[in-house]
């Protein structure tokens, strides 16, 4: 049932796209599937999800968005209203061949008739009529018509679409933007076509009609690109630079002949630069804790252009889906064996993509340079002189004091806070208590849900009191955060009663208290979950 995880895992993603609309979908995606489950598996402190489910959370996209070639295919409609209208002329620019089945046609029809492709039948359709047919749309009122035409056509192993009729369709329509050969299709799975409807007006002023006319001066000069540079890596950058300068300026600007002069000389250029290996880049990327709303905006672009991601389990899934679907993907983190990739290992096959010409994205949880060793990681870059890039994300302490609603500083309660690792060498804890113990200090602990029984009692041990109030954010910032307060006293054992799976962040000091003041995510969480507040333990 779980994947073989051994060496490195790799995930070719397929170009998921977009799916239709009207009716009946939900998104969500297998690759995302096959990342959960295998993060799942990947034990480390995370609660573990039981397979069935995530198959179930998977299988929630029920249609399959594809673009179906229709060229001189034969293509009928039975219906003469507007929405007939409105899938003949879809039809009719895809180039099948469409008759239109219906006694009389409303005035909408009257740009289609003299089309070569067009043909109008005005009768009801006969079983033979639709044989051969690769789709019928039906827009009929009648029922009786409805039920004959979608059996005969199901019959003649046509795909059959019958307007709003969700249940009798083998595919649904999607709201559609249309800058052919550039279309993009939408659907909210039957769950809003009014959103569907509003995104489409989003896109439709956001990408203005010269993008198709771009999409078109691509297309022309696509082989010439394709025999000039054998790589695709190359092309990808090639392609890239193209649309970023001048060239897709000129082309959005409609001065095609501008545009290709500088392709053609730019296509020249870049096959006689063929010998010269390509270096790529690393980006030293932080994804934040886990709600993708926090990662930087930095972090998303070069996010958008790697050819390669390596993350472990911290990157989460909803920042998963942020990155470019087309890119690699590389697990690094832990296997279910508990092991984790040796660090020497990570940077070799940093270097190696690197050297390849890849713009490779190591993407890590939080802030690469708290806790998470993105200091060595790049070492090695540094002394192989391969060019890289570091982007900061926002730290778990810092993201589950703010969903948590416990300020870290406050002037009536902290001056300072510390960031230690609560994670003992060798099971020992190996801390600083002289200057953890400081008044007037918030204590922020990392990976120290294994070790919170030691830690608090040592905490008390060493001088603290034991009612002093303290903080454990499980899973901050992610659907499933949970915080449990108590006391240094009392935290490990409710800790351990709530049976948190972590990651978690532990915060010591007497700002938790505010916590019943500034906890601006109740509403949030009980609309989400359906779980009251309750659920989270308070003293
Ligand atoms: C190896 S450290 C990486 C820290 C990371 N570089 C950062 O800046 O947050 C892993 C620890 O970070 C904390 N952590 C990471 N993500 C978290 C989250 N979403 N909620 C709570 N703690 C988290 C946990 O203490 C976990 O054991």
């Amino acid at each position: 049932m779980h994947p073989p995880l051994s060496g490195f895992y790799h995930y070719q993603p397929n170009n998921g796209s977009d799916q239709c609309s009207d009716h009946p979908v939900a998104g969500s995606d297998q690759s995302s599937f096959q990342r959960r489950l295998r993060d799942n598996e990947d034990s480390g402190d995370q609660c573990p999800i039981s397979p069935a489910m995530l198959l179930h959370e998977a299988m929630a996209m029920r249609t399959l968005p594809i673009f179906v070639e229709m060229r001189e295919r034969p293509a009928a409609v039975v219906g003469g209203g507007v929405v007939a209208a409105r899938r003949v002329e879809y039809l009719v620019r895809c180039g099948a061949r469409v008759t239109v089945f219906a006694r009389e046609l409303s005035d909408e029809f009257f740009a289609l008739r003299g089309l070569p492709n067009f043909r109008h039948v005005a009768r009801d359709p006969e079983p033979e009529d639709l044989r051969g047919c690769a789709i019928c749309f039906i827009a009929a009122e009648d029922e009786r018509l409805t039920l004959a035409a979608r059996d005969a056509a199901k019959k003649a192993g046509a795909l059959v679409n019958v307007a709003d009729r969700p249940r009798l369709c083998d595919f649904i329509m999607p709201s559609i933007v249309d800058r052919s050969p550039l279309v993009i299709a939408i659907s909210t799975g039957g769950a809003s076509p009014l959103l569907g409807r509003m995104l489409k007006a989003r896109l439709e002023s956001q990408i203005p009609a010269a993008y198709g006319r771009l999409a078109h001066l691509m297309s022309r000069f696509r082989q010439r690109v394709a025999e000039a540079m054998p790589s695709p890596t190359m092309r990808l950058r090639f392609w890239e630079k193209a649309l970023e300068g001048p060239i897709g300026e000129a082309a959005l600007m409609g001065n095609e002949a501008a545009a290709s002069a500088r392709l053609t000389s730019e296509i020249e250029r870049a096959g006689a630069d063929l010998s010269r290996p390509a270096l790529g880049e690393v980006y030293l990327v932080g994804a934040g804790p886990g709600d993708p709303d926090l990662v930087t905006f930095r972090a998303l672009r070069l996010m958008q252009k790697a050819d390669v991601v390596l993350y472990d389990r911290l990157a989460g899934e909803g920042v998963m889906n942020l990155v470019r679907r087309e890119a690699e993907r590389i697990y690094v983190g832990k296997r279910p064996d508990n092991h984790e990739l040796p660090q020497e290992e990570i940077s070799a096959l940093l270097v190696k993509l690197a050297s390849a010409g890849k713009r490779v994205l190591r993407l890590k949880g939080g802030d690469p340079f708290m806790f998470g060793r993105g200091g060595e990681e790049i070492e090695t870059l540094a002394e192989q002189g391969i060019p890289f890039q570091v982007c900061p994300g926002v730290t778990a302490a810092t993201g589950a004091a703010a969903y948590a609603g416990i300020p870290l500083t406050h002037r009536d309660h902290a001056q300072a806070c510390v960031f230690v690792t609560g994670h003992g060498k060798d099971g020992k804890i190996d801390l600083d208590w002289t200057a953890l113990l400081q008044p007037r200090q918030t204590v922020a602990i990392y990976m120290g849900l294994r070790n919170l029984e030691a830690l608090t009692r040592e905490f008390v041990a060493r001088g603290a009191s034991a009612d002093l109030p303290a903080a454990i954010v499980d899973n901050a910032t992610r659907r499933g955060q949970r915080v449990v307060v108590g006391t240094l006293g009392t935290l490990a054992a409710k800790a351990r009663a709530a049976e948190l799976s972590g990651p978690s962040i532990v915060i010591v000091g007497t700002v938790v208290t505010l916590r019943d003041k500034l906890d601006w995510r109740a509403p949030v969480r009980q609309a989400e979950s359906g779980v009251s507040a309750a659920a989270d333990s308070k003293e």
